[in-house]
């Protein structure tokens, strides 16, 4: 497992544990993550996993492909230089501790 933390649109500070290889959006949905929805179930496309990225290890995180930069470019509320989409992030090792603020707008 590896453990990363999801800050909910509350404030609130989540711990998830995310099972290695699958993407961290399973387990902040499964988690029960506040505005984590994942209308599309992982297909990059609703952008209803979007996340900031807070804090992540040096070199933990590979860039965006191309069909979630323009999901985040296009879909997503409030995109930033450090949106992501959850569902493309795939829980490694070199990911423990990352940190993750949930982006508002959608329920
Ligand atoms: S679950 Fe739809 S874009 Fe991530």
């Amino acid at each position: 497992m590896v453990k990363v933390f999801f800050v909910e649109a509350s404030g609130k500070r989540r711990e998830v544990d995310a099972a290695e290889g699958d993407p961290l959006m399973y387990a902040a949905r499964d988690a029960g993550v506040a505005g984590i929805i994942a209308e599309c179930g992982g297909s990059a496309m609703c952008a209803t996993c979007h996340c900031y990225v807070v804090e992540a290890p040096e070199g933990s995180l590979p860039e965006p492909r191309m069909d979630e930069a323009d999901t985040i470019e296009f879909n997503a509320h409030e995109p930033r230089e450090n949106s992501r989409l959850t569902c493309q992030i795939i829980a490694t090792p070199a990911l423990e501790g990352a940190v993750f603020q949930v982006a508002t707008g959608r329920d």
